[in-house]
């Protein structure tokens, strides 16, 4: 797999953002951030989810969330697409407020969320309308925007077959098309390549770097696959019960940890010494 370097600004992502856009700089040069994220705290009761977490994601960045089941990875992202109200901290998307502007950030979000979300019962064209429906696409531009989606996925031989007989992959890159038809400024993924075969996480991330590079796109997702995170992401931040252990590029986790390490290493050193240390979750 090609490894990606998203890093230049497009001029189609930034002509959709607002002008009070947030400037930051990354390594000397200005960037926009198309997410940002300050101090965001999620509690559930007792619980504290997701603590104090802050980062920015810049323009066509690729962005992985790691950390262990139940580190508040996908707590994190149902904050980002206003599907949960943070109880402390903010969290801007393409410039608007999650918590204010929630109809904002949506018109320029995909979301593909951890369970599996297209209808069974409907073939892949007609969830495809749903979409397109939903996230109003004009009427006249329906069938050409289905159709370039389902090219660029691979699924236009499939589309006229209900979903149920899919593989996992063409389920998979099926809500990926979905959830671009709108031609968002970001996509979220929470483990879209989950339980599927190396071909099929293979092809997923093919298509997906395909497609970003047509809509200019930044894409936030998360994985449990450390293989994904060193061949596809520009940067990764590491949730560990609830707080934002470690962010960088693969390269500068690993070289953290030594000259040998793998970022497997660098997920378990970082992971064992916070439990260790009992710097963890209120
Ligand atoms: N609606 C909820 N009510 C109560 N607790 C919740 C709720 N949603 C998440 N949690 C808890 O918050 C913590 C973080 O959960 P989250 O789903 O964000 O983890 P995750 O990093 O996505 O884990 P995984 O890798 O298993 O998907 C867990 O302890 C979880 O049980
Ligand atoms: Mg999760």
């Amino acid at each position: 797999m090609r490894k990606v370097n998203g890093r230049c600004i497009g001029l189609e992502v930034v002509s959709r953002l607002p002008r009070a856009l947030k400037m930051s700089s990354k390594q000397g040069a200005p960037v926009a951030a198309v997410v940002e994220v300050h101090d965001l705290t999620r509690r559930f009761g007792a619980l504290t989810a997701v603590d104090g977490v802050s980062f920015d994601i810049a323009p066509r960045e690729t962005f992985a969330l790691i950390g262990p089941n139940g580190a508040g990875k996908s707590t994190v992202m149902k904050m980002l697409t206003t599907m949960l109200p943070p109880t402390s901290g903010r969290a801007t998307v393409a410039g608007y407020d999650v918590v204010r502007q929630p109809q904002d950030v949506r018109a320029r979000i995909g979301y593909v969320p951890q369970q599996l979300s297209a209808d069974g019962e409907l073939t892949g064209y007609e969830n495809m309308l749903l979409s397109a429906r939903l996230y109003l696409i004009p009427a006249a531009e329906r069938r050409a925007r289905i159709a370039e989606a389902l090219a660029m996925m691979d699924l236009t031989e499939a589309k006229d077959r209900r979903v149920q007989t899919y593989s996992g992959g063409m389920a998979r890159r099926l809500e990926i098309a979905q959830s671009t038809l709108h031609r968002p400024a970001v996509l979220f993924m929470d483990e879209p390549t989950v339980g599927l075969d190396p071909s099929g996480r293979r092809a997923v991330w093919r298509h997906v770097q395909t497609l970003r590079d047509q809509i200019g796109a930044a894409v936030v997702f998360t994985t449990h696959y450390m293989d994904e995170v060193e061949e596809v992401c520009d940067r990764l931040a590491l949730i560990h019960r609830g707080r934002l252990a470690a962010i960088g590029t693969p390269g500068d986790l690993r070289a953290r940890e030594g000259s040998e390490a793998t970022l497997d290493d660098v997920f378990t050193d970082l992971t064992e010494t916070a439990s260790r240390t009992g710097d963890g979750r209120k």
